[in-house]
């Protein structure tokens, strides 16, 4: 069975109290479900990571960073290496969201090589991807998607997408309140499930969870998590209310 995963990713949000305060709630609001199968992801900022990440060291909830460098170490001002990490206890960072590309610039080269660096320091990544609106409307979502899958992820072996996991992201649906509908959302699933049945094996793909980013809300959630190829979901503005977040796993 595959792994179903809620994720939160908190962006430029909350500072060390905040952090700790939030992760502390939601350890604590999710301390009763039953998760199996289940794991539960934060992704506070670089700054507040070690801290939060000793916060919910002996609770289920797990941390991860939203963003790393590719390089080892040296002249890059400002960046973050992945043994950085490691050496604070992160083991998963998120790549490629819209955000890093749209106002970073971030390319699928820069990208190919963030993922390699990832998976050689054995870290587990949540790839992000997803069409702008414009895409949609001209009806190249799919073409755009899949470039996106395959430019950065497809000249991995088999063996490295067990550390790999999908997040479908349309960007007109990111902090917008529109949310793609849940056919919308599974029949994209369905397709970038069927890309990796078609370059690796369709066992590999029926493995690798794929979840769904976009204005999810407690209000949303079930619906859009009981379509079938739908694993997840990376959640940006709910994550920061434990309510909110804990609803969302809930749905789940
Ligand atoms: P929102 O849930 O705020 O739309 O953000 C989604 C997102 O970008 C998660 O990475």
């Amino acid at each position: 069975m595959r792994v179903k995963i809620v994720a939160g990713n908190w962006k430029m949000n909350n500072d060390l109290k905040a952090s700790k305060l939030l992760a502390k709630k939601i350890a604590k609001s999710i301390k009763n479900l039953p998760l199996t199968n289940t794991r539960v992801i934060i992704a506070p900022t670089f700054v507040n990571l070690e801290r939060v990440a000793k916060k919910v060291k002996k609770t289920a909830v797990e941390v991860a960073a939203q963003n790393m460098h590719f390089e080892k170490s040296g002249a890059f001002t400002g960046e973050i290496s992945a043994s950085m990490l490691k050496a604070i206890g992160v083991n998963t960072v998120i790549l490629g969201h819209s955000e890093r590309r749209e106002y970073f610039l971030e390319t699928d080269d820069l990208l190919v090589k963030k993922v390699n660096t990832a998976l050689q320091n054995n870290m587990e990544v949540i790839f992000c991807f997803g069409e702008k609106l414009e895409d949609r409307k001209s009806g190249a979502h799919f073409n755009v998607v899949e470039n996106q899958i395959k430019n950065a992820l497809f000249h991995l072996d088999s063996e490295a997408w067990k550390n790999i996991v999908l997040a479908y992201e349309p960007v007109w649906a990111i902090g917008t309140g529109e949310t793609a509908s849940p056919e919308q959302a599974q029949e994209m699933h369905a397709f970038i499930r069927q890309l990796v049945a078609e370059k690796y094996t369709a066992s590999l793909s029926e493995s690798v969870s794929i979840l769904y980013g976009g204005s999810v809300k407690p209000a949303n959630a079930k619906e859009i998590f009981s379509k079938k190829d739908v694993d997840g979901g990376l959640i940006g503005g709910a994550s920061l209310n434990e309510n909110d977040f804990k609803a969302i796993i809930e749905a789940i």
